[in-house]
C-alpha cells in the first residue's frame, strides 16, 4: 500500500509550522525554548491531520512527559494509520547560537513500518543512490570500506569526500581518512543533515561515518530510502541502558541493521530548516511574512523536492 501523495503537503506544512515556531528563539541561546517553540506547533499541526497517528520516535519516553512523546497518538484520531518518527528541532544548538544547518523534520509510514530506536548512541554508515547493495559494512576497517567505495564509485581516495561529526569518539575515523587522503566535511551537530547530504548532488558528500543519535538513525534511514540511498547502523549501549532495551523488544544488542531493518514500505519525509542548511536555506522573515523553505520526500511517487512557501505571521 501507498501512502496517498495529498498527504505530503499536510506533512510539509507541519514542518514549516514547527520551524517558524522555533525561528523566533534564533540566536536567544535558549536551547529548551527553541525546541519548545518547534515542539508546540508541530504537535497542533499534527492534530489536524485526517490520520491515526502514533510517535515512535519522539521527543523523549512518556514518563519523562515531554509532548510528542514515544507512543503518543496525534491526527483526528480518524483515516489511515501512520506511525511517525519526529525531530520538532535536529540541532538544537544551532538555534540557540544562530548557526547553519538546524531543520523541523518528519518522517512518516504506514502502521508497523518503522523502527522504534531507544534514545541510545547508534553507529552510522552511508552512503547515496546507484552504488551496489550492500557494498559496505560496519565491520570493515574504514580503510576497507573507502576502497571499496572508491572503486564502486571509479574516483581516487583523493577525489572522495567524508561527513563526520565532530566528536573526540571519532579521532580514530578521522586518522584513517586523513592517512587515505580523504577530504572531510566536519559537522559540528545535526548528522541528519550530514547523513542525507549523502544523497544531495550539491553537498558533494560520498559517505557518512561515526556515531550519533539512534532515533536521528531512524529520521536519516526514512530519508535515505526515499532517494535511494544506504544506511547501515548498530546501537552503541551503555551498561545502563542495555539494562532497559528489553522494553524495545530489542534481543540481539549487536545486531546491525540496514536501511530495509528501519524502515519498511511508503515513507514520507519533510525536513524545514530553521537556520540556513546543507539542504535547503532557513527561514527567512519579512516584515509580517515567513518564508520556508522544505526538502520533501515521498518514496512511492518518486518526489524528491525543495518546496518554498510564504506564511503570512
Ligand atoms: P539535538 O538537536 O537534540 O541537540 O541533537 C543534535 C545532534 O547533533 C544529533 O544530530 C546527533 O545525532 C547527536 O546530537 C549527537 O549527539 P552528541 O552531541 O551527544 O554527540
Amino acid at each position: 500500500m501507498a501512502i496517498d501523495v495529498k498527504y505530503l503537503n499536510k506533512f510539509i506544512s507541519v514542518t514549516e509550522k514547527a520551524a517558524i515556531g522555533s525561528s523566533f528563539f534564533i540566536g536567544k541561546k535558549d536551547k529548551i525554548a527553541a525546541d519548545q517553540g518547534a515542539v508546540d506547533k508541530m504537535r497542533s499541526e499534527l492534530n489536524k491531520i485526517e490520520m491515526k497517528g502514533l510517535v515512535v520516535i519522539g521527543e523523549g519516553e512518556m514518563d519523562e512527559a515531554p509532548m510528542l512523546y514515544i507512543g503518543e497518538k496525534v491526527g483526528t484520531n480518524r483515516g489511515p494509520l501512520f506511525d511517525i518518527a519526529l525531530d520538532p528541532l535536529e540541532g538544537t544548538n544551532f538555534v540557540a547560537n544562530n548557526l547553519p544547518n538546524s531543520y523541523s523534520m518528519i518522517a512518516v509510514t504506514e502502521k508497523d513500518n518503522l523502527f522504534s530506536a531507544p534514545d541510545t548512541y547508534m553507529e552510522k554508515i552511508a552512503i547515496g543512490p546507484n552504488l551496489p547493495k550492500n557494498l559496505l559494512d560496519l565491520d570493515n576497517p574504514v580503510e576497507k570500506n573507502l576502497n571499496l567505495l572508491a572503486k564502486a564509485k571509479n574516483k581516487k581516495l583523493t577525489d572522495l569526500t567524508a561527513c563526520v561529526l565532530q566528536r573526540p569518539r571519532h579521532d580514530k575515523i578521522v586518522q584513517s581518512l586523513n592517512k587515505l587522503g580523504v577530504k572531510i566535511k566536519f559537522i559540528s551537530d545535526g548528522d541528519v543533515a550530514g547523513v542525507i547530504a549523502v544523497g544531495d548532488k550539491n553537498s558533494k558528500i560520498d559517505i557518512y561515518l561515526g556515531i550519533g543519535g539512534g532515533p536521528e538513525g531512524v529520521l536519516s534511514a526514512a530519508a535515505l530510502s526515499c532517494i535511494g540511498g544506504q544506511i547501515q547502523t548498530r546501537l552503541v549501549l551503555d551498561n545502563e541502558q542495555k539494562k532497559r532495551i528489553d522494553q524495545f523488544g530489542i534481543k540481539n544488542l549487536k545486531k546491525k541493521y540496514n536501511i530495509d531493518d528501519m524502515v519498511k514500505g511508503d515513507v514520507i519525509f519533510c525536513a524545514t530548516a530553521i537556520t540556513d542548511g546543507l539542504l535547503v536555506p532557513g527561514i527567512q522573515k519579512k516584515d509580517d511574512e515567513f518564508v520556508t523553505s522544505t526538502y520533501a520526500l515521498h518514496k512511492s511517487s518518486n518526489t524528491i523536492k525543495k518546496v518554498t512557501n510564504i506564511h503570512k505571521g
